[in-house]
């Protein structure tokens, strides 16, 4: 370039950057993560550049070229990455000049590195909802394999981590189902309106040149060219949404995750973790912690913290780009790579766990759990009013406490001694295998449609 006092823009600037100017300013440091996006721009810019005419397709054909073979340095990691020169964008741009001489001076006509690092930017967003959409897949087939392995095991369903009425490991199982579901269509709902085209919007205002935005749109993969220059170079509302999306996902990990770290404490047992998702302790040979649900539930707080930050850049700046804005990039870097790496461990512990029926089942007898059928059967066979119901089974559940014992333990007369009309067919519904089979409604814990919900997904997933 022109002169040695500003590798960048010599023309005007008469002296190079102090080095702690070079060093707040630069983002190559991260942003190199964008070089495969950069490049993908940067070949559609220039074929579309060739198609209108703006430089010659001799031109056209040595700058695709050779930013093919700059990208092949960059994957082979031979690469000279330069803090001198900011950013992604300069160094693939400075490279391909070593590498073809003046045709690469062609390439930024129409363009600016405002709508390149938007539209770079954006296909890296839209390729990460790709990826979690995949990982989400996945860990939904390990919990629907659960789910099926025990539609019908019956276990404590909580309210207030309170025993509250029995349930099935498959119910319990295919509630994350839905809940990754949801998350899955948050980032399709993203995707879809992210997938608008920014290139072409240049610095904020477009551009002279006859170029043809629809072509490089299309070329990306875009659904369209978004259709407001101004909007198109400072909108980052594609990253907040893959964040939002992705805190919600790392919450519903987050509560998968505490409760395994329960459900395997020597108090519940309810499953075991496999060797591959747990550690010893250096110190108690006896240990087995379940680091990776701890890590998982831990998760949530870059991600969420990720997606703060980015609302807090975003908040005060007035149109159009501002540098503050490269300050998106590692946020959302990092939120993708922590939610991935949680995806991945979960789906991996998820499908190597193993519950423990029996544990499952003798824990859904405690606390009561039958008491509302109790209540229930009140209703159905006496005609009692469900208040008075209710106030009945208090009162046998207060004579059970008070013995120490269960509500299937009472005796008959026990019974009839609060309500006279209590006959023995009451003791059939204070089973928990009566209870759960009892709850038929849609949607409800009856293994039966718990089947139904466990076939509804696997065909969707297939
Ligand atoms: N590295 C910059 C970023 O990430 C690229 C855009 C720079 N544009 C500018 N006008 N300085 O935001």
């Amino acid at each position: 370039m022109t002169d040695s006092s500003n590798t960048m823009w010599g023309g005007r600037f008469a002296a190079g950057p102090d080095a702690i100017m070079e060093a707040i300013n630069a983002s190559i440091g991260f942003d190199r993560r964008l070089a495969r996006q950069d490049i993908e721009g940067s070949r559609a810019h220039a074929a579309m550049l060739a198609a209108a005419g703006i430089v010659s397709s001799k031109d056209a054909e040595a700058i695709r070229e050779g930013l093919l073979t700059v990208l092949s340095e960059i994957e082979a990691g031979v690469f000279p990455f330069s803090t001198a020169l900011e950013d992604i964008h300069m160094n693939v741009e400075a490279r391909l000049k070593e590498v073809i001489g003046d045709p690469a001076g062609r390439l930024h006509t129409a363009r600016s590195r405002n709508d390149q690092v938007a539209v770079d930017f954006r296909l890296w967003v839209r390729d990460q909802c790709d990826a979690a959409d995949g990982a989400l897949a996945a860990l939904m087939r390990a919990l629907l394999a659960q789910a099926e392995a025990g539609a019908d095991w019956v276990m404590p369903g909580f309210t207030h981590l309170q025993v509250a009425q029995p349930v099935t490991w498959g119910h319990h199982m295919m509630a994350y189902v839905e809940m990754f579901a949801r998350d899955r269509g948050r980032f399709a709902d993203a995707r879809r309106r992210m997938n608008e085209s920014p290139l072409g919007a240049a610095a904020l205002a477009g551009t002279s040149f006859p170029i043809d935005r629809h072509m490089t749109a299309e070329a990306l993969g875009f659904d369209r060219p978004c259709a407001n220059s101004l909007d198109a170079v400072s909108d980052r509302d594609f990253a907040l949404e893959f964040l939002s999306a992705s805190s919600i996902c790392a919450m519903h990990l987050s509560r998968l995750a505490e409760e395994l770290v329960i459900w395997s404490t020597a108090q519940f047992r309810f499953v075991k973790m496999s060797d591959r998702w747990s550690t010893g302790s250096s110190i108690m040979p006896q240990k087995r912690n379940p680091d990776a649900a701890e890590l998982i539930r831990a998760k949530i707080g870059r991600i969420l913290g990720a997606t703060v930050a980015l609302f807090t850049v975003m908040k005060g700046l007035p149109l159009t780009y501002s540098k503050d804005m490269q300050e998106d990039k590692e946020q959302v870097f990092d939120a993708a790579d922590s939610l991935m790496l949680a995806l991945a461990a979960m789906t991996g512990m998820v499908g190597d766990m193993t519950a423990n029926p029996d544990v499952l089942r003798a824990a859904a007898a405690t606390g009561f759990s039958t008491a509302t059928d109790l209540a229930d059967w009140l209703v159905r066979a006496l005609g009692l009013p469900f208040r008075e119901a209710h106030h009945v089974t208090g009162r046998l559940v207060a004579l059970a406490e008070g013995r120490g014992c269960d509500l299937p333990d009472l005796s008959l007369s026990d019974m009839q001694g609060v309500h006279p009309g209590i006959a023995q067919a009451v003791f059939a519904v204070l089973g928990v295998e009566n209870s759960v089979r009892s709850r038929t409604s849609y949607g409800g814990t009856a293994p039966d449609q718990v089947r139904a919900q466990i076939a509804r997904w696997k065909e969707a997933l297939a």
